[in-house]
């Protein structure tokens, strides 16, 4: 039981990556606070079938008032946080010729503002502790960019990656970690809009030849938030079958 008696905030853990982090997180034994934008009660009645402890805060991660309130709740219920995992993310194909400004700051605000949000409401917490760690989901786009995605989904997740790094700085004197993982092709709702055709060149692209399993994050994401990486902080971690090697 790697994250025994550990206090998890997860945004959108409802589906995907997120899912697959909070049921992983979970089984080693953490207790899981989705910030969620809808009720998940068939996902809160599956995790207590399975003995885990978990509750959901309908927030809107997008509103610092919201999130400071979702924050304050766990505390008065759980009393204490250890770790935050900033999944929650919106996918956007709109190209820059096409971009109108109203999108562009609708996936800041998802993608970016929504992790300094969190990561701001629940740091008086994890300094008051002198512990703590940070999880944020990036991409392979941040390092790379991408013909399909936005530049507004890639640059968010690239301004996520240096925060990661920024926090991390800041952040170690209080004995807080802060790290990333960064995903390609995981089978989950964001890739399923592909064509086939798009699908087969993704693979090709890919050494381990196949797209990964959201359950493949999460092993990554679990051994970043462990002990077992208790002095590893501002480090991006690749899940990518080796498409990205750098
Ligand atoms: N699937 C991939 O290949 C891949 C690749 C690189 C990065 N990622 C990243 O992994 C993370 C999870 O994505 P996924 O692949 O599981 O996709 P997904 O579409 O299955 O999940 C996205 C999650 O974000 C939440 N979300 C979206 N908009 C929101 C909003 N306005 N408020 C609150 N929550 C919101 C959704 O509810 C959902 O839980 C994201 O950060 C994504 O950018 C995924």
């Amino acid at each position: 039981m790697r994250l025994k008696g550990k206090t998890v905030v997860i945004t959108g853990g409802n589906k995907g990556i997120g899912k697959a982090i909070a049921y992983r997180f979970a089984s080693e034994g953490a207790r899981i606070a989705f910030l969620a934008r809808r009720p998940i009660v068939e996902i809160l009645a599956d995790m207590h079938s399975r003995g885990f402890d978990a509750i959901a805060i309908q927030t809107r991660i997008t509103s610092y008032v919201s999130v400071e309130k979702a924050i304050k709740s766990i505390i008065e219920q759980w009393g204490t946080i250890d770790i935050l995992v900033n999944n929650a993310a919106s996918f956007s194909r709109e190209p820059m010729l096409e971009m109108t400004l109203e999108a562009w700051h609708q996936v800041l605000d998802i993608n970016l503002n929504a992790a300094f949000y969190c990561s701001k409401a629940i740091l008086p917490y994890l300094v008051k502790n002198k512990n703590g760690v940070i999880l944020n989901i990036s991409s392979v786009t941040a390092k790379c960019g991408d013909n399909e995605a936005a530049p507004i989904y890639t640059t968010s997740k690239g301004a996520l990656t240096t925060l990661t790094k920024s926090l991390a700085r800041q952040l170690a004197p209080y004995n807080i970690r802060v790290n990333a993982v960064a995903p390609h092709a995981i089978v989950t709702q964001m890739g399923s809009e592909w064509t086939e055709d798009k699908r087969k060149q993704v693979v090709s692209s890919i050494p381990l030849g196949r797209m990964g399993e959201p359950e493949e994050v999460a092993s990554s994401a679990l051994f970043l938030v462990s002990d077992e990486a208790s002095f590893i902080t501002g480090e991006t971690i690749n899940v990518n079958g080796g498409y990205l090697m750098d």
